[in-house]
């Protein structure tokens, strides 16, 4: 059955650093393209009115959303409502309850602290809010398993599984949905896609910046909770999983996504380095002697019949020398042609961030000056570019998909868990800190973990 199309959208948060930086400038994309026209309404601490939020929607879009749309924005400013409150006090919701008026089909997105989340949803419930509502809810989603499984179980009590709309914005990219559809659309490829023909998997996040200012929730998350725990396991998710079905369902999909993580193992801190950049320490709400990682590396098997026996490696950090996602899927060698020739291992790399780039690595023979010369391989990377200009943010795409109720692109509630135990045994281990310096990549026992290293394309 398709959901119905949400009527309002009450976004919480709406002074903060998120509806700044990522949801003012989505939603004027979305007015643009004709695809928001239900009334839009900000909720936050802050007594300034609405005046002061219209002032900071036009600064937001101004500086994060390519400029002010003369068409669209006035449109947006059309559309928007403010409601300032405490999110503890029932007078914010009876207030935001006379703002809806007949409007009983709210997407209420949580852009706030996660401690936040469970509170809203009982205010809901109590000002009678909650029926026919759909909860859109920032990333981290617990902090753990434990603590998953309680804001889950405290949000159930109210809103059933289909009404909540988990975020993680590598959800939102074109560029990891398209890790599927290339895997499965080539013939060239699918084939291969196994333990017969690949020997190992590595994943890079690397960011060329620090905390930016974020040094607080930094310090409550590390690279473990910020980025591996959700955009790195749906990217190992979307490479392993089995394929889809021909019918384009969203929870027989989102089911292939889970039985890809039931088949990793809890992570073991053996095969774990963290590291802190130097500096680190000094950044505002960061503790002086603070143990929190700002990079990690570490190693993990998918215990599929597919996938068995092939390691997957993992590395995220910031202030690394270069901002750029990638997968790199390297795959096993031929004997050598003549003897004695080595060859390069063949790979697939995906750029997912900030870029669309697919490369494929071959072995050619290499040309040699001299005549009667032996041969030899040389490794060279066939590399397709593809522009992403004009597509969707994805901001722009994850509410737009909240607002028609199509959950697709959101973290399930199994897969939330599932991501949860496999990286809890390193959250509670005291596994070693080491330093590095900005601007490398990281701590030097980070190489050790993966033989023949880590692929970094050249540009
Ligand atoms: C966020 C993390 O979820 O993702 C940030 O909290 C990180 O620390 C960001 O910088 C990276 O997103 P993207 O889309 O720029 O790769």
């Amino acid at each position: 059955m398709k959901a119905a199309r949400a009527d309002a959208l009450v976004f919480y948060g709406a002074t903060g650093d998120l509806a700044f930086k990522k949801i003012f400038p989505a939603l004027q994309r979305l007015v643009a393209r004709g695809l928001l026209d239900v009334p839009v309404i900000g909720v936050a601490r802050s007594a300034q009115g609405l005046d002061a939020l219209r002032a900071r929607a036009r600064e937001s879009v101004t500086r994060h959303g390519g400029g002010v749309d003369e068409r669209a924005f006035p449109k947006l400013l059309g559309l928007l409502r403010y409601v300032s409150g405490d999110y503890a006090d029932p007078a914010t919701f009876a207030a935001l309850k006379a703002e809806l008026g007949e409007h009983r089909h709210a997407v209420h997105y949580m852009a706030i602290p996660q401690g936040l989340f469970g509170l809203v949803g009982e205010r809901l419930v109590a000002a009678g809010l909650s029926q026919g509502a759909r909860l859109l809810i920032e990333k981290p989603f617990g902090s753990d398993l434990d603590s998953s499984r309680e804001l889950n179980a405290a949000l159930h009590a109210h809103f059933p599984e289909s009404d909540l709309f988990r975020i993680d914005h590598y959800l939102g990219k074109s560029t990891v949905e398209n890790l599927v559809f290339f895997r499965f659309a080539n013939a060239f490829l699918e084939p291969i896609w196994n333990r017969n023909y690949v020997q190992s998997v590595q994943i890079t996040m690397a960011e060329d910046f620090g905390v930016q200012g974020r040094g607080a929730f930094y310090e409550r998350a590390g690279a473990l909770r910020d980025v591996v725990q959700n955009h790195l396991l749906q990217v190992v998710s979307n490479i392993a999983m089995e394929p889809p079905p021909r019918s384009h369902d969203p929870e027989t999909m989102r089911e292939e996504k889970v039985k890809v993580l039931k088949g990793i193992a809890p992570i073991s801190p053996k095969h774990v380095v963290r590291g802190q950049f130097v500096g680190y320490r000094d950044e505002a709400g960061v503790a002086a002697d603070s143990d929190v990682e700002t990079f990690v590396a570490l190693k993990l098997g998918v215990n599929t019949w597919r996938w068995q026996g092939v390691p997957f490696y993992i590395r995220a950090g910031k202030c690394l020398p270069l901002t750029r996602t990638e997968v790199v899927v390297r795959l096993r060698c031929p004997p050598p042609i003549v003897d004695g020739v080595s060859l390069p291992a063949n790979h697939v790399r995906f750029r997912l961030s900030p870029d669309f780039v697919i490369a494929l690595g071959a072995a050619i023979q290499a040309c040699d000056d001299e005549p009667g010369a032996q041969p030899r391989a040389e490794p060279v990377e066939l590399e397709l570019t593809h522009s992403l200009l004009g597509e969707p943010d994805p901001y722009e795409e994850l509410i737009h998909d909240a607002l028609n109720g199509d959950p697709y692109r959101f973290a399930r509630e199994d897969w939330v868990e599932e991501a949860w135990r496999i990286v809890d045994p390193v959250l509670r281990a005291s596994t070693p800190l080491h330093a590095y310096a900005p601007g490398t990549w990281g701590p030097a026992e980070a190489d050790a973990l993966l033989p023949g290293g880590w692929f970094v394309a050249e540009d």
